[in-house]
């Protein structure tokens, strides 16, 4: 299936199962604004818990917090974000349609890269066993050639944005001839800047309203709090702080369901240390996020890291954890090393002193950062698309499946009596009352047993147990597992046992 009709059918998926919903949908939806549904609530909460717990409650010296998401409008100029939180935009002058011009270029690199890797595919098949691509790529003629016109647009293309040239951004585009994808016309306006944050006024118009932000990232409201954890929890150097929370961003290119959102949702950390030590922190928190990714048994090949060439303004190295959606290979989760840029600045918007006292070195300093910010939508888009899958059955029907790590699922288990008679309905009431101080189950006895089964593979659900007459004599059940569809005669009293650790966040958290 070609990964754009996988694409649809996951966003189909997610609606018709209660997973997401377009915003405002009866009023014919707001662009690039989503609602969770029922399931989406209850995995989008799982996600979080995995990810504060790994943060927070493993590390001694991490804490979260819960800023809010106005603050003071001139923490936004110290950050940059009024001068610099901008995307280069360009209109296609025939379709009427807008694009970022920095992400025209680099899909077109990455068009002319996918040239090579067919090239070195055919050429693989070719010679076999004795293959060797590196004298491929530096011989073959057709390769020299697309590789030349990436590396050339790619310096053109760096220097551009170094120099914030909008006009040569624009030339790039024209010399490499890229065409709108809606409408294949090269007519093109020139590039502007755009800023992305949203303003709103605070306090009564007749009074004097103040423009307010609402914040772009979650990472400003630990920067302006970080004496007050340090100094309230006593916290010593090197420190984090994390927070998960709503931020906002005027996407103008918002076609790609929750993956570029207008409201979406922050897992941030902010790692305080010593200046100097920032390449080593930098390091070893890319070792940790990608740890955390894999250990939800996600295939190692769907992750990988990309540097960033050009950093942003206030890095000094970076790195995006990218994620290979169906869409392709996407930025996931940032890793920066954000240098003291943002506390100097903060400390000369705000006129107060923001230094730390190391009594280990006996010095004040403003500390150095290193942020780990994953998008939490993001990271439900990456569960929920590698957990979609069709499977052909033994007896020629199909089902579709999501194969949700048991961890994170929306529902632990299901309690499902084969027939609406005989007491069934009751002891299975019975069993589930049990259960669910402990695990989120859901009690279903509405149609055949095998549709029944069918409806919670399709939101996830890693294990069904039915009651049957059996069950009436000799307190037994089966436990059906999702993935391998095994069912196994069990006894009521091993259920929680049997499932604990397999659904439980502790078990991942073991893993890290
Ligand atoms: N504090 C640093 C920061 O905000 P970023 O790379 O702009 O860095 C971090 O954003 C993460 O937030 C991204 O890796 C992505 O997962 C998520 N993110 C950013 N913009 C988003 C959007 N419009 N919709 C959904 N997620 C987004």
């Amino acid at each position: 299936m070609v990964p754009d009709d996988i694409f649809k059918k996951i966003i189909a998926h997610s609606k018709e199962y209660g997973f997401i919903f377009p915003s405002s949908e009866i009023y014919d939806g707001l662009s690039a604004v989503y609602d969770y549904g029922q399931y989406g609530a209850e995995l989008k909460n799982n996600i979080k818990e995995y990810w504060w717990n790994a943060m927070v409650r493993l590390n001694e010296n991490i804490v979260g917090i819960d800023s809010a998401i106005f603050m003071h409008p001139e923490i936004w100029k110290a950050s940059g974000h009024v001068g610099a939180f901008n995307d280069p935009l360009i209109d296609n002058k025939d379709s009427k349609k807008r694009y970022r011009a920095d992400v025209l270029i680099e899909e077109y690199m990455q068009k002319i890269e996918g040239k090579i890797e067919k090239e070195i595919v055919k050429a693989k098949k070719r010679f076999g066993e004795d293959f060797n691509e590196e004298q491929f790529r530096n011989t073959n003629p057709r390769v020299l050639a697309n590789q030349k016109k990436i590396d050339e647009t790619n310096k053109r293309f760096i220097f551009a944005l170094e120099n914030d040239d909008l006009k040569e951004m624009k030339q790039i585009i024209l010399d490499s001839e890229i065409a709108c994808p809606f409408s294949g016309s090269k007519s093109w306006t020139d590039v502007r800047q755009f800023n992305l944050m949203f303003s709103t006024q605070i306090g009564s118009i007749s009074e004097g309203a103040n423009t307010i932000y609402l914040r772009p990232e979650t990472a400003q409201g630990i920067f302006v709090n970080y004496l007050n954890v340090q100094k309230s929890g006593r916290m010593k150097v090197p420190f984090g702080i994390a927070q998960i929370g709503k931020a906002f961003r005027n996407e103008i290119v918002a076609r790609q369901f929750i993956f570029r959102m207008r409201e979406f949702e922050q897992m941030e950390m902010q790692f305080f240390i010593r200046p100097g030590e920032e390449m080593k922190w930098f390091e070893y928190w890319k070792g940790a996020r990608m740890k955390w990714h894999k250990a939800l048994g996600i295939e190692d090949n769907k992750f990988r890291y990309h540097d960033h060439d050009n950093l942003a303004h206030y890095a000094n190295a970076a790195t995006d954890i990218e994620f290979d959606f169906p869409i392709g290979f996407k930025e996931l989760e940032g890793i920066h090393s954000r240098t003291d840029f943002d506390l100097v600045q903060h400390q000369e918007h705000s006129g107060k002193k923001l230094q730390y006292f190391d009594n280990e070195t006996n010095k004040s300093y403003v500390p150095y950062v290193v942020e780990t910010s994953i998008g939490l939508d993001r990271m439900f888009l990456a569960i929920i698309s590698n957990a979609y899958t069709e499977e052909k059955l033994e007896d020629g029907t199909e089902r579709v499946v999501l194969k949700i790590p048991p961890q994170l699922a929306p529902v632990k288990l299901a309690v499902l009596p084969l027939i609406k008679k005989d007491g069934l309905p009751e002891k299975a009431r019975e069993i589930m009352n049990n259960l669910k101080l402990e695990f989120n189950c859901q009690y279903e006895e509405k149609d055949s047993i095998g549709r029944r089964y069918r409806r919670q593979d399709a939101i996830g659900t890693p294990f069904c147990v039915t009651i049957d007459h059996q069950s009436m004599e000799d307190n037994t059940v089966t436990l059906r597992y999702r993935d391998s569809m095994k069912q196994d005669r069990i006894s009521v009293s091993e259920i929680g046992e049997i499932i604990r650790d397999k659904v439980s966040i502790n078990t991942l958290l073991k893993n890290l």
